[in-house]
Parts: C-alpha cells; structure tokens; sequence
C-alpha cells in the first residue's frame, strides 16, 4: 500500500507561502513551494483546509465544501495545484470537516426554519425547563455546547465553537452529502482524506454526561457504534472504489477504540492520529505542564506500535505546540536547538508507520514568542483566556499557560528566508512572524550540510531505503528520565536507536553497550560528532544499523 512507505508534509495553507502580498497565504504559494517539498522528500500533501469558510476556526468552518475561499485562490488554482503536485509525484489529501459545518453553511442558515427539510440535518432541541440548555454537556472550546436561536426557538448543539453547529449522523440524507463530498474531491484527484475530529461525529444519546473537568458528555459521542457503521459505509460506498486513504484524527481515541477504528477487516480508517506521546508532560486536556520523563514517553509509544499493525506518526501540527519547544532546547537550552531538533527527528523517522511532518518542523521553528494575548488568533486560547479569567486565575499565569499550549504555537507564518515577513509576504502576515526568522529560516539551511533540513533529507532517504525502518518491529529496550533506547528490527536489519531529552552527557547502561559496539554501524547523529563514546551528548540521538 503506496500510503504506508510514504512521507506526509502538512501545510497549513494562510501560513505557507503568500503569492498576492496580502499577509494570506494561498494556492498559487504553495504551487511555487512544491519543489521544496519534493526535494524534502515528501510525496503527499495534507492540506488543512482550503474550502470557503468564515474563518471563525481557520476554515475548520465549512460554508461550502464544493468552493475554494477567495483568500486561498480559486478552484482553477485548485486544480493546478493537483496537477502540478502530480508532475512531482506528490499527491494531496484534503482535510475532512464533517462533525460539524459553518453556521453560514446554507445547510444551517435553512436548517434555523423547524419546518425546513434541513432541520434535521443538525442536532436541535429544546431548552431545559424554560431557558436552560437541554444537556450539561462541555465543549472542546472550552464553552457552552448548546445555542439558543431566536429564530427557532430551540438550542442546537455545538461541541466546538457556536459558529461551528454539529451535524447529525442520524440522519442518512447527511451521510449522503458526505458521500457526494468525497466522490467530488476524489474525482478532482485527492489521494484521499485527513479526517477531523472523526471519532465523535455519531451522538448516541443527548443524556446528561459524567461529571468531568475536561470534556463532558463524551460517554455520548466518543467512539460509539453508530460512528463505527458511517465510517464503514463511506469506505463501502466510496472511498474503497478509489486508490485513496484515510487517516483520522481521533480525540481521546485509546488503543481499544484504536483497534476497532483500524483493523483492516472491519474497513473503517486506515491509520489514525492519537494524542497520547504528546500528553506525557500535560495534564487537563493539554493545558498545565508537568515533569518530562523519557520513560513515560518510550511507554506510551511501545503501546502504540505493539497494539496496532499500522500508526500515523507526528509531532508537530497546527494544534500542536512547535516540537522542538515542547519536547526538545529551544526554550530551555537553545544553546541545543539545532542538535534536539535532530533528535526528535529522529525519533519521529525511526518508528514504525507513516510519518507527518508540519511546515515549519525540517527547519526546526519554535513556539512565537508574542508577548501578550492581543497578538494571538486562536478561538481557543481566546476561551481558555476568559474561562480561567471566571476562575480567577492570575494573569501571569494565565499567559504562562496559554503561551505554552496555544495552537498560534504553529500557526506563525512559515520562515523562508532573512527578508522582510520572512519572505512568506511583503503585506502583513494574518499572524505575526516569530522574531527569530533571521536565525531560523528555509534558505540559510538549504545548502548547509549541518543543518536541520539537511538531517530531515538524510533520514527521510535513508527511511525510503531501509524496509526494516518502515515495517520493522519494534523493540523497546531501555528508558529512564532522560533517555530512551529502542530497536526496529525486520530479519537481518537491526536498527539501534538512542536519544536523549536532556542537556546532559549521558553514559549507555553498560548491559546495552554491545547494541552501540563496532560490529554495528553508526550511521546518523544528531551532534555530528564522528567519535562515539559509549555515552550521549547533551540532546543528541544516534542510530547505529546492523545488516548481515
Ligand atoms: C480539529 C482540528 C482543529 C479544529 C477542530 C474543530 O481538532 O485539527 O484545528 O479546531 O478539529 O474542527
């Protein structure tokens, strides 16, 4: 399956590469970046969304899923970008928003009339009592689930934003729009689809939920049996008549549901993104930090490569915090930034499935480092802002917080080069440009063999080449606070690898010693040091390979 030896680069489309200068990135940008990406060595494009929207989440608020939105370009650009992608050899998915669409969406502008035959396309009820929403439901956006609309007179439900009403899955004649949505995009020649929030789209029940601090009313929508049987009948009716696949992004999924989502006889997804590496030092839903420890993170990995035969693998997404901040020195030692961005990009490329990687990630780009919370965008950190404001939460921590966890983390527009905006526009960006541009950037990494992009081509050609680090097992072998050491192993070829998350020298247990010995070959380090000591680098990770 072409999906699984591929690489994956996500762009994010208003903070990609700007063509019309006005602070928006855009198609025609990205057509003119396609050859970074190739040279990369990436042969699928995750595109978030690009689909006419009101941007009240950065088009993950659909208004029509059949239009471009006029600030990307138009559906002639579209259709260039897949053709100039193909003369590549790159293929795109698209991102499937179909939980939820825009409140502008002519589905629920009619939907608002109880007499409409699209009423019943979105979940509406009536209040509690007199004017108490109909469940006490918490939403993902840190708010109300329920709106109360004048005009109908009852309250639809909203797990993300009010602008962002859900859709229901009860109803077949939405799941028959869906179908149309992917036949139209399958057809303009998407290689398949990155599906949003996939694993609550099915509302079993509207009861109240379980008490909980993070999402609440989640035992109703989480995984259910209903959500099980519309993925299937898409694949059915679908998606399994075109070479495509599917790759879903599943919240609070655990491996159990993980199975059920991905065994390849039930037909359902392909592979799926999990949340749970990235959340080893995070506490309530991603929003406190707490102590790293490099054994937590090996156990929550070896979960996942040993329970399921196929993962989507990724660090860094526009959700995300910039991994090199979160996991690696930028923040704490930037002395280290180049060499732990190495690092985890060795982690990422030496496990077992099909690797994402974010814009911005092979050049190592940080967290922003806006200085107050009038230079962010994000809905969310807007509400988390206001929610522990009611809670009466200082206001530097408050900021401490929503600095580390905001989603604009990845969302500043890419660094290309040293010029103004960092050449990603010559108006003003949508989003400030991180300061760091001038240090950080595309064209000064571009001919430098010690740089960060430099690495990310070399693994990438190494992975392309090695089957045993595409299908290998894979061995957990040793972890402690700071470092973990694991093995892929398929027949003759062994693969060691050990990193370490701290600025430190760290010596190798000596009971390991024989995996770094002469008899293996050391291919890559992230320090470059050509001389290998039986010990660790501060924040480097090495690979030594084996094959008879
Ligand atoms: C997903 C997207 C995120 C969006 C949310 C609602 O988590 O990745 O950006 O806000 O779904 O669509």
């Amino acid at each position: 399956m072409w999906w699984k030896d591929s690489i994956i680069y996500q762009i994010y489309p208003r903070s990609f590469q700007d063509s019309s200068d006005d602070g928006f990135g855009d198609i025609p940008g990205i057509i003119s970046r396609l050859d970074e990406i190739k040279e990369l060595g990436a042969n699928v494009i995750w595109l978030s969304p690009v689909y006419k929207s009101p941007d009240a989440d950065n088009g993950y608020d659909i208004s029509d899923y059949y239009a471009i939105n006029p600030k990307f370009g138009t559906m002639n650009d579209m259709e260039n970008l897949f053709a100039e992608a193909a003369k590549r050899g790159i293929k795109i998915i698209m991102d499937l928003v179909i939980n939820h669409t825009s409140d502008e969406h002519e589905w629920f502008q009619k939907s608002r009339d109880p007499k409409s035959p699209y009423r019943d396309y979105y979940i509406w009820k009536p209040g509690k009592d007199s004017k108490k929403p109909p469940n006490n439901w918490t939403g993902f956006f840190m708010g109300e689930t329920w709106e109360y609309d004048e005009q109908s007179g009852e309250y639809y439900l909203h797990l993300f934003d009010k602008k962002q009403p859900d859709l229901n899955y009860k109803n077949p004649k939405v799941i028959e729009e869906v179908k149309n949505i992917l036949r139209f995009w399958l057809d303009k020649g998407a290689a398949g689809f990155r599906c949003d929030v996939i694993n609550i789209i099915f509302k079993t029940s509207l009861a109240d939920g379980k008490k909980s601090l993070a999402v609440q009313g989640l035992e109703h929508f989480k995984s259910q049996e209903g959500n099980h049987e519309v993925l299937r009948e898409l694949r059915r009716d679908v998606l399994d008549k075109y070479d495509c696949f599917t790759v879903g992004e599943t919240v609070f999924v655990d491996l159990p549901d993980a199975k059920l989502l991905c065994d390849e006889n039930r037909k359902e997804l392909n592979m799926l993104f999990f949340f749970d590496h990235l959340e080893v030092d995070r506490r309530i839903a991603q929003f406190i930090p707490k102590k790293f420890h490099a054994y937590k993170l090996l156990n929550v990995i070896t979960k996942w490569q040993k329970g399921l035969d196929w993962n989507a693998i990724y660090l860094e997404n526009h959700d995300q915090p910039r991994i090199v901040s979160h996991f690696g020195a930028a923040d704490k030692d930037s002395e280290f930034w180049k060499r732990s961005a190495k690092m985890l990009a060795l982690f990422e490329l030496t496990l077992r499935g099909t690797p994402f990687i974010y814009q911005g990630q092979e050049i190592g780009m940080t967290n922003f480092d806006f200085k107050n919370i009038d230079e962010l965008n994000d809905v969310v950190s807007h509400g988390l802002n206001k929610l522990m404001k009611k809670m009466c939460i200082p206001k530097f921590l408050r900021w401490k917080w929503i600095k580390a966890s905001s989603r604009d983390n990845a969302r500043t527009p890419m660094q290309w080069n040293d010029s103004e905006n960092a050449g990603f526009s010559k108006g003003k960006p949508w989003l400030g440009v991180n300061r760091n541009y001038k240090l950080i950037n595309y064209a000064s990494q571009k001919n430098d063999p010690d740089s960060i992009l430099a690495f990310y081509k070399k693994l990438i050609l190494l992975r392309k080449n090695s089957k045993g680090l595409i299908y290998g097992d894979f061995i957990p072998v040793y972890a402690d606070t700071n470092i973990m050491i694991y093995q892929r192993i398929l027949e003759k070829e062994i693969y060691t690898i050990a990193l370490n998350f701290s600025s430190h020298n760290i010596k190798i247990p000596k009971k390991f010693l024989h995996l770094f010995s002469s008899d293996y070959y050391q291919v890559l380090n992230a320090s470059g040091s050509s001389e290998w000591k039986n010990e660790l680098l501060p924040w480097e990770g090495v690979l030594f390979i084996k094959t008879a």
